[in-house]
């Protein structure tokens, strides 16, 4: 049975961002949707994984206006200004392997945990976005590696949490989403205009995996297309 119940209202984590503004897009005009609420570094209630008091008081905050059946977490980073993936091992360097364990681990998983009192404990369900290069069985090409490490900590700290939650939370689904190759600010430098979907078109599919999510689902890497992932 399906577990996103209808009507259901919906919170995006990381809603200024390229996957996650189109969630907003896509959920505002969905006729199932009553409500979709976005957080980000600049909103109302600020969520900065740089500051991880921001993510309890963010929860906090939004708690006064009622429980959600769908929360999608879509922050992550792979550059930045300071910093570009590492192609091998000489590149490796403290900073940048903090700086992303810091924001695509630690802030999702703290998310988790302090978000988790949002969801409806009757049907809900919570996707985080993670990434495909990720999963260690499927590393084929290396490099990458404070990024792959990060998702990698990442998928085994929503899978911890699936456990957990199949006796705390029998309801809720916790799922870890990859969403392709998505033409947004994260892809830019490594040719995501050429090679990266349209973001509507990832979400769109995104979205149509998630509506058929089912209990038994918890605790499992998710492709956009449906396809179970190798953690
Ligand atoms: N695009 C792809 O091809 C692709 C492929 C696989 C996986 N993914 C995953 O999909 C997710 C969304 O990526 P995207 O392509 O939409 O990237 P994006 O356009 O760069 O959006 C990233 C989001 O993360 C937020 N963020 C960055 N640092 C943060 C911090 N310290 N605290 C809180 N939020 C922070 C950004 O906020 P600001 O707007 O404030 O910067 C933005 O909302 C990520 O988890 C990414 O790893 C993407």
């Amino acid at each position: 049975m399906k577990t996103l119940p209808n009507p259901f209202r919906a919170l995006i984590i990381g809603s200024s961002g390229t996957i996650g503004s189109a969630f907003i897009q896509l959920l505002q005009s969905h006729p199932s949707c009553t409500e979709v609420v976005g957080v980000h570094r600049h909103s109302e209630y600020p969520l900065d994984y740089q500051n991880p008091d921001s993510i309890e008081n963010c929860a906090n905050s939004l708690s006064a206006n009622g429980s959600f059946q769908l929360i999608v977490n879509t922050t992550g980073v792979l550059h930045s200004n300071d910093w570009m993936p590492e192609k091998k091992l000489d590149d490796i360097n403290a900073e940048q392997l903090m700086a992303l364990m810091k924001i695509n681990a630690i802030g999702p998983a703290l998310t988790i945990r302090h978000f988790s009192q949002l969801m409806d404990p009757h049907n809900s369900v919570m996707v985080t976005l993670s990434a495909k290069v990720g999963s260690i069985e499927d590393n084929r090409l290396g490099g990458w590696y404070s990024y792959r490490a990060s998702k990698a900590a990442l998928n085994m700290l929503i899978k911890t949490a699936a456990i957990e939650w199949a006796r705390t939370k029998p309801n809720a689904v916790l799922i870890a989403m990859h969403p392709g190759t998505v033409n947004s600010r994260l892809s830019k430098p490594f040719r995501g205009e050429q090679i990266g979907r349209p973001p509507n078109d990832a979400v769109r599919d995104m979205f149509a995996v998630i509506e058929n999510l089912t209990k038994e689902d918890s605790g499992s890497f998710v492709s956009y297309s449906g396809e179970k992932l190798p953690w």
